[in-house]
């Protein structure tokens, strides 16, 4: 090798750590992008799964509850795809199944159960009590109480912008689902909408199932 070092070479890398820094982010970002941006493009991670809908207007308050309790600082929304866990808690989730979920829910910890398809495990008297205090129905349970939840009536004020910011970001909400939005809050308590919005959790793919044995032709 001749003594003179070329530029371009490891050496200079090697032994120049704000180069080495520059292309290194250089090299990572690259390999990223490459990753990501297809999954922009592809079907199956931007179209929603069968039996996806966007959330009617007391199920997108009650998720609005759920952002605000902090409920997925114990809760993941996400059945990843191994053996115990779709044995546990059913089919893995797909992309397609968040394609109207702004901000998504899947969380990463686990103090309890994943909810990604809680949706019709309980009653909603289960569910209700279960939020007012847990160990009434858990003796064991750590989840923290949310009594409030049953006197606080939902605002009806401000759904129609809610819903208009998840038009823009590509939910398809009619004018006239957003007119009517209001309507349907009138009289209905904070526990009333997370009730609703953790019954629906999941049930697409049951919908589905119920929607084409309704359709298929009687023999
Ligand atoms: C401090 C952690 C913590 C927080 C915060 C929390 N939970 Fe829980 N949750 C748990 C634990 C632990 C369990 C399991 C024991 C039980 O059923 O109470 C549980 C169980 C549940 C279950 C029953 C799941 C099943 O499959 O049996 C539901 C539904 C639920 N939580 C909803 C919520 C909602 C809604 C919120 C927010 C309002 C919330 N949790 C906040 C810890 C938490």
């Amino acid at each position: 090798m001749s003594d003179k070092q070329r530029f371009f070479s490891h050496e200079t890398l090697e032994k120049n750590i704000g180069w080495l820094i520059i292309c290194t982010i250089l090299v990572v970002s690259i390999a990223g992008l490459v990753q990501i941006v297809p999954l922009f493009f592809q079907h199956s991670t931007t179209e929603p799964d069968p039996g996806i809908t966007p959330y009617s207007p007391l199920r997108l308050m009650g998720r609005d509850i759920y952002i605000r309790e902090g409920c997925v600082g114990c809760h993941s929304q996400q059945v990843r795809t191994l053996q115990a866990e779709t044995e546990r808690y059913g089919h893995y989730s797909t992309a397609g199944e968040s394609v109207y979920d702004h901000p998504f829910l899947w969380g990463s910890k686990r103090t309890g159960p994943d909810l990604a398809r809680v949706g019709g495990r309980y009653s909603d008297d289960w569910q209700r009590i279960h939020l007012r205090n847990p160990r009434d129905v858990v003796p064991e349970s750590v989840m923290p109480s949310y009594p409030w939840l049953e006197k606080a009536e939902l605002p009806t004020s401000d759904i129609q912008a809610r819903m208009r910011a998840l038009v823009r970001l590509g939910v398809p909400y009619t004018e006239a689902e957003i007119a009517k939005a209001p309507e349907a809050l009138k009289g209905k308590t904070e526990e009333d909408a997370l009730v609703a919005y953790l019954q629906g959790l999941g049930t697409n793919r049951r919908n589905v199932r119920v929607d084409a044995a309704a359709a298929a032709p009687k023999e």
